[in-house]
Formats: structure tokens, C-alpha cells, sequence
């Protein structure tokens, strides 16, 4: 019987809605386990900007530095590149990714028999999908400097700068190769490296880590050659390793696969340990989605499922971790369906609703 802090950062537009529905389904792994979870919540992003004039305060950063692990919802407001980086709402991801050396991104990426036919690809190809994408967090054009827009005479111009140190790239590739282990041990890494030097040195730091697992096969592949494959045969992929930006776009891409973002968990994790396991950040690979913020229809599944994540890596809670993914296939086998994984079958339900068909499921009650 444990007791655990979750920071739990709910974010702006339907971050809340979904992130609410993951805090019911660990409460309920709590009352059917008997762990005591503490869940404090705090702003972040928009709704952080407004009310405390940054994207993430200090305080808020301690309050996650002292938890377990923190649920983060989405964050992201009206508009796009405003200089100030400290009112930008994406600045809370980038600070507490950094500031908190979550330098692996794990985005696990399954077919359910259920949802093929709410994608968009053919059933045969999508049949038995299961890979897991390794995303670098903490470096590349994310956090490079310069990156800026010059005003000039004859016209602006503009500068992003991608940087990756060997370090950066050995302890990611190390991370991937040890989750391949732990799989089909078949890796693939994307670079550009007909192109990038900073993919030349991925290239040639992966080769070299590759001979401390001859278990493991490793193969390169240039990102745009892998977003075709990821659709043309998915089922090739186990686990891809890449990137900061490069994990970012062909993640969106692979959720496409699940049918939709709603159904995309993820987890970031560094190096450091809790007492009671890994700490790390969970968090749908989904956006704010401004355009159903507020309507109760948003998925939460991807949100729940994170929070799957967190009781596995960071809790050690790995029955409690399999009880919810089993809630979540129960109710996507029972036919409930939020709009947009609705398809031509099933029964289309809110957020709220969804939410709670997986808490009963969890408490037992079906
Ligand atoms: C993601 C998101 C973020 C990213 C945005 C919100 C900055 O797209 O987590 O995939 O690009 O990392
Ligand atoms: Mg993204």
C-alpha cells in the first residue's frame, strides 16, 4: 500500500478535460489497490501566463521537482511565435523537459483490432502495429541559439540552430537499444544524413553503441524514406529512434496508425530515480485542440493511457498500470467512442462519459 505525489498540470484548451479524466482513473486505482495518491494541482501555460505572469512559475517547477512524477495535460494559446519566450505557452514544456533532464521520449505507438476502421489506411495495413518511438527531448533546433528573426534593411531573415553534443546522442541511443532489448531487438534510427551534420554524427555515434548489443539489429534510415514507410508497412518498425523535431512530426504521423491523436500516450524520462522508481512527465502526444475545447469531446484515452505510463515507470505499478490499459480496451471493445474515433460503429460518448466507463472498468464494477 504506497503513497504518492503526482504534480498534475492540466494545461490549457482541452488539457483540463482530459487531464481530469486521468486523475479519476488513478483515484480509482487507488481505492481498488489501496494507494494513497496525492494529486496537486498547478497551472501552466495560458491559463499560467494570465494568472501569474509566466508559463511556469518557480514555484510550480519545485512542486514537480518534489513529486513523484508529474500528468501534464497540453498547453498553447491563441497565435503562434511570439518572441517573448517567457509569454509563450509552450515555454512550460520546453523548461520542464530541460530543467528536468527528461531527455527520452517514449511514444508508444498500438493497433486495436477495434479502431482500424476509424484510420484512414487499410485495415491489412495496419493489423498487429506495435512500435515504440524513442524522440531525443532536450536538444536540436528546440533549444539551439540563435534562433531569432532579423529585422533588416532589404528584409528580415531568420535563424534556428540544431546543436546535438556526442553525449546527447550516446545516452539516447544507449536508451533505445536497451528498450529494443526488452522487444522484437530490431532498431531503426532516423537521421537525414545525406544532408545534416548533426545527423553524420548521429550516424556515426549510433554505429559505435550498436557494438555493445550484437542482439540487437540496428538499421539507418533517412526521415523522409521513414515517414513513407511508417505508412506504406508499418508493421516493419519495433523501435525508432531520432531526434527532438524529427520524433515530433513523424509521431503525429504515426498516430494515424491508432486512428487517431486521442489515442497517443506518452512518456519523458531522464536518468534520476524516486524511491519508488523512475521520475518522469506523462502527457498525451495531443494538443490544446481550441476547436472542441470546453464541448466534453475530446478523447481522453491518450491522457489515461499516459497516466498507465506513469504508474508503470514511475510508480512501479505495473499490475495497477495493466488494470487501466485494460480498462481503456474494455471500453473501446464495449463500442464507446468519442467523436473522433467514431468511425462508422459504436456508441459516440463525451469526454466525461468515456472517463467514466474506464473508471468503472478499473473499480471492477464491469
Ligand atoms: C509535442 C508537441 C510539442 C512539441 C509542442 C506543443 C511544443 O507538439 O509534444 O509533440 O513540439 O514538442
Ligand atoms: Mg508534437
Amino acid at each position: 500500500m504506497g503513497t504518492f505525489t503526482i504534480a498534475v498540470l492540466g494545461g490549457d484548451g482541452i488539457g483540463p478535460e482530459v487531464t481530469a479524466e486521468a486523475m479519476a482513473a488513478i483515484q480509482a486505482v487507488g481505492t481498488r489497490f489501496g494507494h494513497t495518491f496525492t494529486l496537486r494541482e498547478a497551472l501552466v501555460g495560458q491559463a499560467a501566463i494570465e494568472a501569474e505572469g509566466e508559463a511556469i512559475s518557480s514555484e510550480t517547477m519545485a512542486l514537480c521537482q518534489r513529486s513523484d512524477a508529474v500528468l501534464f495535460g497540453a498547453v498553447g494559446g491563441a497565435g503562434v511565435g511570439r518572441p517573448d519566450a517567457k509569454a509563450q505557452p509552450e515555454n512550460a514544456l520546453f523548461r520542464l523537459r530541460k530543467e528536468l533532464a527528461l531527455f527520452a521520449n517514449l511514444r508508444p505507438v498500438r493497433t486495436l483490432p477495434e479502431l482500424l476502421s476509424a484510420s484512414t489506411l487499410k485495415r491489412e495495413t495496419l493489423r498487429g502495429v506495435d512500435m515504440l518511438v524513442v524522440r531525443e527531448l532536450t536538444g536540436g533546433l528546440y533549444y539551439g541559439k540563435p534562433s531569432e528573426i532579423r529585422e533588416g534593411e532589404g528584409g528580415a531573415s531568420s535563424v534556428d540552430t540544431m546543436v546535438y553534443t556526442e553525449a546527447e546522442i550516446e545516452r539516447i541511443v544507449h536508451y533505445a537499444f536497451e528498450l529494443a532489448r526488452e522487444r522484437r531487438k530490431s532498431l531503426t534510427s532516423v537521421d537525414k544524413a545525406n544532408v545534416l551534420s548533426c545527423s553524420r554524427l548521429w550516424r556515426r555515434v549510433a554505429d559505435r553503441v550498436a557494438a555493445e548489443y550484437p542482439d540487437v539489429t540496428l538499421r539507418h534510415l533517412l526521415v523522409d524514406s521513414c515517414a513513407m514507410a511508417l505508412i506504406r508497412q508499418p508493421r516493419d518498425f519495433d523501435v525508432i529512434v531520432t531526434e527532438n523535431m524529427f520524433g515530433d512530426i513523424l509521431t503525429d504521423e504515426a498516430s494515424m496508425l491508432a486512428g487517431s491523436m486521442g489515442m497517443l500516450p506518452s512518456a519523458s524520462l531522464g536518468t534520476r530515480q524516486t524511491k519508488h522508481g523512475q521520475f518522469g512527465l506523462y502527457e498525451p502526444i495531443h494538443g490544446t485542440a481550441p476547436d472542441i475545447t470546453g464541448q466534453s469531446k475530446a478523447n481522453p484515452l491518450a491522457a489515461i493511457l499516459s497516466a498507465a505510463l506513469l504508474l508503470r515507470y514511475s510508480l512501479s505499478l505495473t499490475d495497477e498500470a495493466h488494470a487501466v490499459e485494460a480498462a481503456v480496451r474494455g471500453v473501446i471493445a464495449a463500442g464507446y467512442r468519442t467523436p473522433d474515433i467514431a468511425g462508422a460503429r459504436g456508441r459516440v460518448v463525451s469526454t466525461r462519459e468515456m472517463g467514466a466507463q474506464v473508471v468503472a472498468r478499473i473499480a471492477g464494477a464491469r
